[in-house]
């Protein structure tokens, strides 16, 4: 091979969820067919933002695609903290929504945290609320949020078992890092969490059989910060202004640098993304078959 080629086997994300995707849909048939439930996700969007729109739609549409019913609420930017509160409360009464979803950021005069919190947590599809995240922590079944379980399934899909592998998770966030650390802790991984303070970073790094980046830095983790053959998950996605020589989406690791280096790395696009909605269906289905007293049917 010539020198400075890459050698890590590049993880395919998009192909992954679709074939998640494309098994669930079976499952929610045969809930159907069994059960006569057709699982239901509610999609709450508040304000214009344009990425979240685009978000939002592909909930949408993938939820669709699998059989499932999908609701967008779309709430003006100036609604209010009461008016948000309430429609989250209709969704929690509403016997054929199973999942609630609030899109994130939401605008600065509402408190994230507390309206989160008023989902009921067997709805909570995104892993969100304080009882799953403490059911996560605690070991027991709960919702899990979806980018760090689509993160889990591409290791173990690339990996086989995780069990005493080193793995750092860089980056502290309830939505990733978090339960990121939790999951791998539960697959029997020796786990650390590093963040921006941490000291040594890139000698942190380069001890860790698995690195799961969510730092939200372009292209922070170099080349020379990856043990050989460690697997590489890069969360981030982060637009660029490439000066049209570069791509202008990149993410938390300088990919090119790093694919010489590790055994097996995610691109951005096409690695998370795509699992983190496959994830969230899954969710959805979950929801719905213990809402109907039925045992979800794992992926086969
Ligand atoms: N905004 C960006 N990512 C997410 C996510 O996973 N869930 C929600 N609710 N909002 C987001």
């Amino acid at each position: 091979m010539a020198a400075g080629a890459s050698t890590a086997s590049v993880i395919d994300g998009k192909a992954a969820a679709a074939e998640l995707r494309e098994d669930l849909a079976r499952r929610v048939a045969r809930l159907k067919e069994e059960r006569g439930v057709t699982p239901g996700l509610a999609v709450i969007l508040v304000g214009d933002d344009p990425a979240s729109a685009i978000y939002v739609r592909n909930k949408g549409r993938a939820a669709a695609r699998a059989g499932m019913e999908a609701a967008d609420i779309k709430l003006a930017a100036s609604t209010t903290r009461e008016a948000l509160l309430e429609a989250v409360a209709a969704r929690n009464a509403d016997p054929s929504v199973h999942g609630i979803l609030v899109q994130l950021p939401l605008p600065g005069h509402i408190d994230a945290a507390e309206i989160v919190d008023a989902i009921d947590p067997d709805k909570d599809v995104d892993g969100l609320h304080v009882v799953n995240a403490g059911r996560l922590a605690a070991g027991l079944a709960g919702m899990v949020p979806c980018t760090p379980l689509g993160c889990l399934i591409l290791l173990k899909r690339t990996l086989g078992a995780l069990e005493g592998r080193k793995a750092l998770v860089l980056g502290r966030s309830n939505l990733v890092g978090k339960p990121m650390a939790q999951l791998l802790i539960r697959e029997h991984c020796t786990v650390t969490v590093a963040h921006s303070r941490t000291r040594d970073l890139a000698g942190e790094c380069r001890a860790a059989d698995i690195l799961v980046v969510a730092a939200g830095r372009p292209q922070l983790v170099r080349g020379d910060w990856i043990k050989p053959g460690a697997a590489v998950i890069d969360v981030g996605i982060n637009r660029i202004d490439g000066g049209g020589d570069k791509p202008d989406l990149v993410g938390d690791v300088a990919f090119d640098e790093a694919a010489r280096v590790a055994g097996a790395i995610t691109p951005v696009p096409g690695g998370v993304g795509p699992m983190t909605i496959a994830c969230l269906l899954e969710n959805t289905y979950a929801a719905a078959c213990r809402s109907a007293g039925a045992e979800p049917e794992a992926p086969r």
